[in-house]
């Protein structure tokens, strides 16, 4: 549907992105992730059509838009500022694009009516001022704004970023049920790696302009391909020469002792599992976040940290003596 190939792009003479591949369906829900400054908007840019790549190509449907104009790329955008006309009212915001394409005024009216139901706009905020909407309502107009033209594709660049928590995660699931509806095929900008995860079909981690890894949520998380990944993709644990070198004596394996061991903080257990390397340890410090306590714990001069669910009291206290389990398979080298 989508495919960047050996795209370039450069602001006057730096280059931003050097050499862009990249394949995305129809359909798909695709996202780029990354750290803030690593190419994921000047990409998205470049396919809706504000910037032209200096190199390669950019086909939709097998044609290649880098010099088609953005009106006629049929490209949908929503951004993490609302980029809302402030004096007009919401339903005029929806209906302004339906207006630039001359539709009659009937089919206007139908249009936006249809669109804000679906977005769960109601009659009345339909008639008020943008301004007098909370963020989370601007944004859900934003995105009527872009649906209303039925874009073939959907491009949206942190369009939860400015909204507080709570409200973040109830429109993170609404936008995935509105998109599995639409089926349509979207591209997402966002730094937060639960997002991604959550949201995405695939996702392309993203690193100084360039691609680390393509994969599903499950994947990139669980068999990340580089330690930026591992790393930018979740919480981890480094282990260092004594650890991995106690794991291969225990259980005969072979991590390079020379090279650090990454594995994900909860997947290091402090209760019994056969087949896992056994490593005796003393709590350090405890993080209780509610569903979770997050124990750091000193372990052969090295530091690990583990979770425990929350079971309505604390498992153990900061001094107290544990027993650290590692599944070796668990154990990403690089
Ligand atoms: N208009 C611009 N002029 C010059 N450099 C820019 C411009 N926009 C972005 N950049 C640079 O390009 C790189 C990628 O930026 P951007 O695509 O915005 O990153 P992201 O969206 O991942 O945070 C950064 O180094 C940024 O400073
Ligand atoms: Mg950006």
């Amino acid at each position: 549907m989508i495919a960047f190939k050996q795209v370039e792009i450069k602001y006057g003479n730096f280059v931003a992105i050097e050499n862009l591949n990249l394949e995305i369906q129809e359909g798909e829900f695709f996202t780029f992730l990354g750290p803030s400054g690593c190419g994921k908007t000047t990409s998205l840019r470049a396919l809706v059509g504000f910037l032209t790549p200096s190199r390669g190509e950019i086909l939709v449907a097998g044609r290649n838009v880098v010099n088609m104009p953005v009106e006629k790329r049929e490209i949908g955008m929503v951004f993490q500022s609302y980029a809302l006309f402030p004096t007009m009212t919401v339903f005029d915001n929806i209906a302004f694009g339906l207006k630039v394409k001359k539709f009659s005024k009937t089919e206007i009216e139908g249009k936006v009516r249809a669109v804000a139901d679906k977005i769960k706009i109601t009659d009345a905020q339909l008639q008020k001022n943008v301004s007098e909407l909370s963020g989370g309502q601007q944004q859900r107009v934003a995105l009527a704004r872009a649906i209303v033209l039925e874009p073939k594709i959907l491009c949206l660049d942190e369009p939860l970023s400015n909204l507080d928590a709570k409200l973040r995660i109830d429109l993170r699931r609404e936008l995935k049920r509105l998109q599995k509806d639409l089926g349509i095929t979207t591209l997402y900008v966002t730094h937060d790696q639960e997002e991604a995860l959550t949201l995405s079909d695939r996702i392309a981690v993203f690193n100084n302009g360039y691609i680390e890894q393509v994969g599903t949520p499950y994947e990139i998380y669980n068999h990340s391909s580089s330690e930026f990944v591992c790393d930018f993709i979740g919480d981890i644990n480094r282990l260092g020469k004594n650890i991995l070198t106690e794991i291969n004596t225990q259980l005969a394996t072979s991590f390079k002792t020379d090279a650090t061991g990454f594995v994900r903080i909860e997947r290091c257990l402090t209760r019994a599992r056969s087949g896992f390397a056994v490593l005796d340890a003393v709590v350090q410090d405890c993080e209780f976040n509610g569903i979770l306590t997050k124990y750091t714990l000193s372990c052969m001069g090295e530091t690990v940290k583990c979770l425990e669910k929350n079971d309505g009291y604390m498992f153990y206290k900061v001094g107290e003596s544990v027993e650290l389990y590692i599944d070796p398979k668990d154990i990403m080298q690089f």
